[in-house]
């Protein structure tokens, strides 16, 4: 056989196969409750809307939605989708463009191309969406991560990090943020902390990756959930969305909208990964928008997702040992428990978890800094609300079985070094 591995190439280490995701596929097809993905419930697909829609772009449409497209994407459904942001509240400057991509993962790999050199820092939440990591990771940056409360990321620990930074002659490539309905925290940014990220971007002259996949499910009154791409008033932020959860990821649908110039460069890169993404989605899209298909999924997801938020957290405050402490997702599929001691090591106990019946992410992967160990993200958009209650009762025998000792609360910050 060919030496293959004498000739790989060194950004190879980066995509090692991750013990965890093997132990996660051998879940499939198992009798799991899985807790691990984040899928949506599949009872949102508006299947017979789509089906309709399908069928007319191809017989009526077919010469231009089954051919090629721009690399920036389909323009009559770029402006749909623009204007459709504009009615959702983002505020789309004149100097803006909107580029189309294969999801937003595509994004953040296309952002971590066109910004990332080898050893510049970048700064994200702690903890952040793991395959935003895994994006930014190619390009071997330093990643800091700065802790997030039940109110977002903590400003002043940002103001430290920064201050440090830049007293060392280093600059910031960009922060990465998902101030509303955090992944993997369920938590949002509070207004006033946006307009302090906001004010400290201004002041270093930093970009703002903002991802926004979940504020349209918002399960609280009174929460605020202004993008920061509203708030800014410098152009500085890239705000970045997907059809995935508001429509179907399979479609593999996402988008980046700010500063024509970034939305030029993502281009460049975007040409040589796939020269476009699949026209077919692009048109299904855009129907989906104008007749109001998007927003009916929207509606109708966001009443399921509520309901299973608070059995999730029900099922928590029933049976989760004193100390236990998860920041009350106020949106999203997701919340990030983390247990009452730093004894406990959720990856060494994930092969036991998935041999009584259940699967989750260990939260260290999701935590820039290698701390985060006795925490797990637990998605509850996938699984029917009695799994979900017989997922986190068997969850939680099993902490019990694991806690040696007092219990105490742990944090974020608990794992924060400066
Ligand atoms: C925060 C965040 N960003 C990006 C994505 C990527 O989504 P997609 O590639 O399906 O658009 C996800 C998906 O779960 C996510 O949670």
């Amino acid at each position: 056989m060919v030496d293959f591995v004498s000739l790989l190439s060194s950004k190879l280490e980066v995509f090692k196969a991750s013990e965890i995701r093997e132990l996660l596929k051998l879940t499939e097809g198992k009798n799991v409750i899985s807790l691990a993905g984040g899928m949506p419930d599949p009872q949102t697909f508006p299947k017979k809307e789509l089906a309709e829609i399908a069928k007319e772009v191809i017989l009526e449409r077919g010469e231009n939605a089954l051919q090629y497209a721009p690399t920036a994407g389909v323009t009559e459904f770029r402006k749909e989708l623009t204007r459709y942001l504009e009615r959702k509240g983002v505020k789309v400057n004149r100097e803006d463009s909107i580029i189309v991509t294969t999801g937003s993962q595509q994004a953040l790999d296309l952002i971590s191309r066109v910004f990332i050199d080898h050893n510049d820092v970048i700064i994200v939440e702690l903890p952040t969406y793991l395959a935003a990591l895994n994006a930014f990771n190619i390009s071997k940056p330093e990643v800091v991560g700065i802790p997030i409360d039940e109110d977002g990321m903590k400003t002043d620990l940002l103001a430290k990090e920064l201050k440090r930074i830049y007293s060392e002659g280093r600059k910031v490539k960009f922060i990465y943020t998902i101030p509303v309905a955090h992944n993997p925290a369920g938590v949002t940014m509070s207004l006033e902390r946006k307009k302090e990220l906001l004010e400290l971007a201004s002041k270093y002259d930093i970009p703002i990756i903002e991802d926004d996949p979940y504020s349209y499910f918002v399960y609280e009154d009174g929460v605020d959930t202004t993008p920061l791409k509203t708030l800014d008033r410098e152009g500085r932020v890239v705000y970045l969305g997907t059809f995935s959860k508001i429509l179907s990821p399979g479609l593999r649908l996402g988008w980046v909208l700010g500063n024509s110039y970034v939305i030029d460069l993502l281009e460049r890169a975007k040409q040589s990964a796939d020269l476009h993404t699949a026209t077919l989605s692009q048109y299904i899209a855009m129907e989906a928008i104008r007749r109001g298909v998007v927003d009916a999924t929207i509606e109708k997801a966001k009443q399921i997702y509520r309901v299973k938020r608070d059995v999730i957290i029900d099922a928590l405050t029933d049976n989760m040992p004193e100390n236990t402490w998860w920041p009350k997702p106020v949106g999203g599929l997701f919340l990030m428990v983390f247990l009452p001691s730093l004894e406990i090591d959720t990856k060494k106990m994930l092969p036991e978890a998935i041999e009584r019946g259940v699967a989750y992410v260990p939260g260290a992967s999701f935590f820039a800094n290698g701390g985060g160990w006795n925490s797990m993200r637990l998605n509850f958009s996938f699984p029917p609300p009695e799994k979900l209650n017989e997922a986190i009762k068997i969850l939680a025998d099993l902490v019990k079985e694991k806690i040696k000792g007092p219990t105490v609360k742990i944090t974020p910050e608990t794992f924060y070094r400066v």
